[in-house]
């Protein structure tokens, strides 16, 4: 984002005013039949003079897709598992992503398997909206330099920086005391730790306020979620990860808080609803009616906050200790969430132990320098370092 660039977010305005001139934003969809990419299609179709897609991208789900590309007949494809109508693979992803036809890439691929394309479409010169908030958390330290090189602008997707974006506008950087990011709690708020012995991917994954796919909303069960947001925070708003903080607000409706120098906290607003920081993101810097329902004040009166309880839910202080070792280490403990995450949904590990393998794995890891080789190569290592514990050591990592 342009604001972590140059610490001005009036700058934004000036740039996307010069790179696009353009009336119609030319979309490229990463992540096109995920719940993110399915709300951004529903934002396009609602600013059909605004918004306009180029192409479309997913992951192994080619039905759904060749469902899309109906729709929008000019898109064009991509998909990463191998297609024989097709084009596939992580080059197929890279060269749509950086595409000449493109002005805005969506990245909302689940998990890190966004860096590539995320990086080829900033040197292509793109304006990219961000979902992925893994990008920024494995390998922020390579992607935002490149931003500032390039002169590109990052948005963001994910509500709480979005929230965060809009408190910022007028403000620099270093205006900024503190970023509190608001967590619902996710299905086992209250519960005690010994009351997570035992549950289930299906318990885990009943979100209480937000329908998502499967890894976030596990993610939100673990609050292993407000940690990856933690880190992404510190990239996207150039603040140290000590000035970056989480609280339980069960109702979902302030998105996030700023808290400035002289101690005035800001907050966004609204109904838990992905449209709208798609549309803000996307439609940025204007800000054009919809027509998704409005928040009323009088609708929730009562908006609560709690302390996260780290001893039930001890993946935000990984999170935070990873940022804080800096260099590969948050790039080994997303992996590994994202490793034992998808395992559990499958029904192996416990739900305690998705927490373990991520504290071991970061005890394991000897940080190096961030290049993309080193990312690679600590992501595939700590991938297979997680799989191996899980297989075993499932006693120890029993929960
Ligand atoms: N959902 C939300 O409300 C929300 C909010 C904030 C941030 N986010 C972030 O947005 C990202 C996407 O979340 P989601 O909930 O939309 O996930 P999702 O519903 O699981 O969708 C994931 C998308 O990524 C695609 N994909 C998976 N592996 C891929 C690969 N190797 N190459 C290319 N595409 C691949 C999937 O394609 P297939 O359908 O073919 O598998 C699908 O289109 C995550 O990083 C999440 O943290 C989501």
């Amino acid at each position: 984002m342009v604001l972590a660039v140059r610490h001005d977010p009036l700058h934004q305005r000036e740039q996307l005013t010069t790179n696009h001139n353009s009336p119609v934003k030319r979309l490229v969809l990463l992540g096109s039949t995920g719940s993110i990419g399915r709300q951004t299609l529903e934002v396009v179709r609602q600013h059909p003079e605004h918004l306009k897609v180029v192409g479309l991208a997913a992951g192994s789900n080619a039905e759904a897709l060749l469902r899309q590309a109906a729709e929008f007949p000019e898109a064009k494809l991509a998909l990463y598992q191998n297609h024989p109508a097709i084009p596939s693979g992580m080059g197929a992803l890279v060269d749509l992503a950086s595409m000449e036809e493109a002005d805005v890439v969506v990245v909302s691929v689940a998990g890190v398997i966004g860096l590539q394309p995320t990086l080829a479409a900033i040197e292509a010169g793109k304006t990219i909206a961000l979902a992925s908030k893994e990008v920024l958390v494995a390998a922020g330290e390579l992607v935002m330099p490149l931003v500032r090189a390039k002169g590109a602008s990052l948005l963001p997707i994910d509500s709480e920086h979005s929230a965060i974006h809009q408190c910022l506008r007028g403000y620099a950087c270093s205006d900024v005391a503190e970023i509190i990011l608001t967590a619902s709690g996710g299905p086992f708020r209250g519960r005690k730790r010994d009351e997570l012995r035992g549950v289930t991917p299906q318990q885990a994954l009943r979100h209480p306020t937000w329908t998502m796919g499967g890894k976030i909303t596990l993610d939100s069960a673990t609050l292993m979620n407000k940690g990856l947001e933690m880190i992404e925070a510190r990239w996207l708003f150039d603040v140290p990860i000590q000035r970056v903080r989480a609280v339980v607000h069960p109702q979902s409706i302030v998105h996030s808080m700023v808290r400035l120098n002289d101690g005035s906290v800001l907050a966004q607003m609204g109904w838990p609803d992905m449209r709208l920081p798609i549309q803000v993101a996307l439609l940025h810097p204007e800000r054009r009616p919809n027509n998704l329902p409005a928040w009323n004040p009088l609708d929730t009166p009562e908006l609560t906050f709690e302390e996260i309880d780290e001893e039930a839910f001890p993946c935000p202080a990984l999170a935070r200790r990873s940022a804080e070792e800096g260099g590969t280490m948050p790039c080994a403990m997303n992996a590994a969430n994202e490793e034992a995450a998808n395992l559990f949904l499958k029904g192996q590990g416990t739900f305690l132990g998705i927490a373990e393998v991520v504290r071991e794995v970061m005890a394991r890891h000897r940080p190096v320098e961030v290049r993309l080789d080193t990312i690679l190569k600590t992501d595939r290592w700590a991938r297979e370092t997680a799989r191996e514990l899980i297989r075993n050591q499932p006693r120890t990592l029993h929960g």
